[in-house]
């Protein structure tokens, strides 16, 4: 990939998660609006992106996809204009294979006139989905996906402005999708969706809000919970211009608790991950507004390393996790996964931090600085994540990180 089309984690709006099919102009007209109103914009969330179901189960006679004019009457450059003079990009969304997960039209062997489609309409972000792939030429499922997204590759790679290109074809060969215990296709496409494309979409979909916009409580939490343990597991495909992509943040679920969604936003911003809201965002809290523009901390997501967090421990309920920082700083993130609340040690030294210190950490929650020698004593509520940046003493050089369960440090 070439970081010149995302040199950062996207951030922005997506309606999938909270509203499905329930889409209509409307609503990223009020997402728009909202976003510009609340301050997200000016935080830096800058993508509104469409999901399935905006197309006519129709193309036109040349075939071309067509928005349903119930839907959007103003039609989609006229959205495109909308969002663009506000300062947000354009996102859109279609399928590699020949009908959406919703079951409307596909792109499979339409992906040339359908680039040129979203061209014509002003789209600067494409998400293109895995389902109903079709076999052609006697080729496998695994190599149809790989056909299929390289070709969306190079179309995109034709027009005058290429596309920030989200990638879904990992996710239909994730652990939890695809019976391989090895997740041999899973790391094999992870490998050439990371040269091909600016994310990939590797895992479940976040649990979306209720069928219909009818709220279905439970089972938020642990969905959050399984694309943080899946994201973990990839670190070392990321670099600067792709990302990995644990799908949605989920912010206005009523059966998530304050801590659990700070959580959610903590732990992706250590990723690294693209910060894609799905929520009914004109409704959300001032509460809400204050944690999702914590600036210490969306710097984190947006530091020019890019790098991923990965975890260095892991014991019972508390998994502690960093990374470097492009200003010579560590992250160090730890999480309680647990219902009690809990006072937990870190050794410096697991952090490939020179124990002597004296170094100072700041909590980019309270935003109290803190002097640290040796080991740094971090209290947390149930579900709750703490996150440090610490600025190593000068003249004290980094030691190689111990204890490290993935290996992705360079
Ligand atoms: C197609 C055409 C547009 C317009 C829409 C209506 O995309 O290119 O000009 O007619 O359909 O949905
Ligand atoms: C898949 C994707 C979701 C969403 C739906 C739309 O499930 O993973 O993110 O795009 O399709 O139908």
């Amino acid at each position: 990939q070439s970081p010149k089309v995302s040199p950062r984690p996207p951030m922005g709006f997506n309606n999938w998660a909270r509203f499905m099919c329930n889409l209509n102009e409307t609503l990223f007209v009020e997402t728009a609006d909202a976003m510009l109103e609340k301050g997200l914009l000016a935080a830096g969330y800058n993508n509104i992106n469409l999901d399935d179901c905006w197309p006519l189960q129709e193309r036109t006679s040349a075939g071309e996809l067509q928005w349903d004019p119930t839907l959007f009457p103003h039609g989609m450059p006229w959205l495109g204009d909308y969002l663009h003079t506000r300062g947000f990009n354009f996102g859109i969304y279609t399928n590699a294979g020949n009908m959406t997960c919703g079951w409307y039209p596909g792109s499979q062997d339409y992906e040339e006139i359908d680039a040129k489609t979203f061209e014509k309409w002003g789209v600067d972000y494409l998400k293109v989905d895995g389902c109903h792939m079709d076999l052609q030429k006697g080729r496998t499922y695994y190599e149809e996906f790989e056909y299929r997204y390289k070709l969306w590759h190079k179309v995109m790679d034709k027009l005058k402005k290429p596309f920030i290109f989200s990638q879904s074809a990992p996710a239909y060969f994730s652990p939890n999708f695809h019976l391989d215990k090895n997740n041999t296709d899973w790391y094999r496409t992870m490998e050439y969706v990371r040269s091909n494309g600016e994310l990939a979409r590797h895992s479940d979909d976040i649990k979306v809000y209720g069928l219909n916009v009818t709220f279905e409580p439970g089972g938020h939490w642990e969905s959050m919970m399984n694309n943080y343990g899946m994201e973990v597991r990839l670190a070392r495909y990321q670099s600067c211009g792709f990302y990995n992509d644990p799908d949605f943040l989920i912010i206005d679920w009523p059966d998530l608790t304050l801590d659990e969604k700070k959580t959610h936003f903590t732990l992706w911003s250590s990723f690294s991950a693209p910060l894609i809201l799905s929520a009914y965002i004109p409704d959300l809290t001032n509460e809400d507004i204050e944690y999702l523009t914590n600036k210490d901390i969306i710097d984190v997501d947006q530091d020019a390393l890019c790098e991923q967090a990965t975890l260095v421990s892991q014991d019972g309920d508390v998994d502690v996790l960093t990374k470097n920082l492009a200003n010579g700083d560590r992250l160090l993130t730890v999480l309680n996964k647990g219902d009690d609340a809990i006072t937990y040690r870190v050794p410096l030294e697991r952090l490939g931090i020179d124990p002597s210190g004296p170094h100072k950490a700041k909590d980019l929650w309270s935003k109290k600085t803190i002097t640290i020698r040796n080991a740094i004593d971090v209290k947390l509520r149930r579900r709750q994540t703490a996150i440090y940046r610490i600025s190593p003493s000068r003249g004290k050089s980094s030691v190689t990180p111990t204890g490290q369960i993935f290996n992705t440090f360079s």
